[in-house]
């Protein structure tokens, strides 16, 4: 996905891009960013003003691209305090230990420092078998809170056209088809046309939708597919030995 408007298949993508991309231009150059759970890496190039470095433990049967620490998130091999800001883009619901992986990520940043954090509150299981849990946004306020965070933001990711487009998109792809999988008998055989129409107006509705999405933001009513937060580590009074 590369975010273009011209090949809007998945708005939520662009609305990733666009939020990263702030955050980036937020960091001053030279700022030593941590990429956590980085996978293909695909905002590296909005830090290119920055040291980048990623984190990824690489367990999971895809494509990486080169972590510079391959490790579990929950244990990094850097000393305490060597980041300016950290970037934790769709990771938390794939960490079955949440809890221990931000208090890490507080561990390893500097005091002051930023974190943007995105996760979704309503998306199918992905990454299997590393799919653990979805967030609300009470549970970010409570997570982040807990583990000495303070929060600067916290928003939708994209819009509810963007969380319908999501909808209809599985729905044109996981419809049943076939009589014997709708209903037993005649209702089965009546209902295959009707699936059928649905299915199709699905595709061509969800892309409509992701479009609409891509361009504005709709957030007075419906919830979203995925909450965004950035987050600042509270200063931490360190007492005199
Ligand atoms: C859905 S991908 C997101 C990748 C990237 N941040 C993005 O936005 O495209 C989740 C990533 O977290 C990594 N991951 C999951 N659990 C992890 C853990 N306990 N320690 C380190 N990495 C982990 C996975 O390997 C995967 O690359």
């Amino acid at each position: 996905m590369n975010g273009s408007l011209e090949d809007v298949m998945n708005s939520s993508r662009i609305w990733l891009g666009r939020h990263n991309e702030e955050f980036a231009r937020s960091l001053p150059a030279g700022s030593i960013v941590l990429d956590a759970g980085a996978g293909s890496q695909p905002y590296r190039h909005l830090f290119d003003h920055c040291i980048y470095e990623a984190a990824d433990f690489e367990m999971v049967d895809k494509e990486y691209a080169k972590s510079t620490y391959v490790c579990d998130l929950s244990s990094i091999p850097v000393a305490e305090a060597r980041f300016d800001a950290i970037v934790l883009n769709q990771v938390l619901e794939h960490l079955s230990d949440p809890v221990a992986v931000l208090q890490e990520m507080h561990r390893v940043l500097k005091d002051g420092g930023t974190m943007i954090c995105s996760a979704p509150l309503f998306y199918e299981e992905h990454e299997q078998p590393y799919d653990f849990f979805r967030y609300t946004q009470f549970a970010w306020r409570h997570l982040l809170g807990n583990a000495g965070f303070e929060i600067i933001s916290l928003d939708w990711m994209e819009g509810y056209l963007g969380t319908v487009a999501y909808q209809m998109e599985t729905a044109s792809k996981h419809l049943p088809r076939g009589a014997k999988n709708i209903a037993p008998g005649a209702l089965g055989v009546a209902a295959v046309p009707l699936l059928a129409s649905v299915r199709i107006a699905c595709r061509h509705l969800a892309r409509v939708f992701y479009r609409l999405d891509a361009q504005q933001k709709y957030t007075q009513s419906g919830f979203p597919k995925n909450y965004i937060v950035v987050a600042k580590k509270l200063f931490v009074a360190r007492q005199a030995a």
